[in-house]
């Protein structure tokens, strides 16, 4: 538990670091990171861009796999994940573009998009450190309440809670798409590392059902307290019904 925004950002880009570090040293090629969307891991990626400049960090052919994206927005759209970690990820690291794969939200083979994302997973040697944020309803991803705890990649209906809360990137209601693509929990599970980042008191009901609740799919962040290594970092506000 962090006092503010820009401790949390702090040490869960040390922790990201470290898992880089350990797994380009274990595996002797670059590391294989999975990125997330939303606000929470803004922060954080600013932190790692810092690490970059001052030569802490090497993320020199890197990969990475993006969570989920949305199903409908055309392509190029500023709040479609594609462009949100092209903007926000891909560019301030300086990965390569080609090693950065974000599903294919207007493929007309969703189902082929998702197993063919699973297979990049398998062939990059899996993800080394797997970066999430939690919904306020508790998804991972794009995982709403009810998904498998064994889910993998796959077409999903977005929670009516999660359109509402994403509206603010939109300019109605009416334009936040209803369907996605997402990683699925079982998926997040294979990372070899987890880094959770959350803030504010919205998301304090989340992160206590996730922590001190049951495993269960009603609250689909529970299924971390399975992983043998996650780091949750989070505000006093997102702290304050544990
Ligand atoms: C979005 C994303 C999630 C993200 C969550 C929280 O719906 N699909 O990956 O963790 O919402 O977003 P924020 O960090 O902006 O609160």
């Amino acid at each position: 538990i962090a006092a503010n925004a820009a401790e949390v950002a702090r040490l869960a880009a040390l922790r990201v670091a470290r898992a880089c570090r350990s797994a380009t040293t274990r595996r002797g090629i670059p590391p294989v990171l999975g990125f997330a969307t939303g606000s929470s891991p803004l922060g954080l990626y600013a932190e790692l861009t810092a690490m970059l400049e001052d030569g802490s960090l090497d993320l020199a052919g890197a990969a990475g796999f993006a969570l989920d994206e949305y199903i409908g927005l055309p392509k190029g759209h500023p709040e479609s994940y594609a462009e949100v970690i092209r903007r926000t990820v891909t560019e301030p690291l300086g990965l390569d573009p080609a090693y950065v794969h974000v599903l294919d939200g207007n493929s007309d083979d969703p189902l082929g998009t998702c197993a063919r994302f699973e297979q990049a997973i398998i062939d990059a040697g899996g993800v080394d450190v797997q970066i999430v944020g939690i919904g306020a309803n508790g998804h991972i991803g794009f995982n709403e309440p009810g998904s498998s705890l064994a889910s993998r990649t796959r077409p999903m209906t977005l929670a009516e809670r999660t359109r509402k809360d994403n509206q603010r990137f939109f300019d109605s209601l009416d334009e936040v798409p209803t369907q996605c693509l997402t990683q699925g929990l079982g998926t997040i599970m294979d990372a070899r590392e987890i880094v959770m980042v959350a803030k504010g008191t919205n998301k304090a009901e989340a992160v206590a059902k996730m922590l001190e609740g049951p495993v269960s799919s009603s609250c689909p962040a529970s299924v971390l307290q399975l992983h043998p290594n996650v780091t949750i970092v989070i505000d006093d506000d997102a702290a304050s019904r544990l």
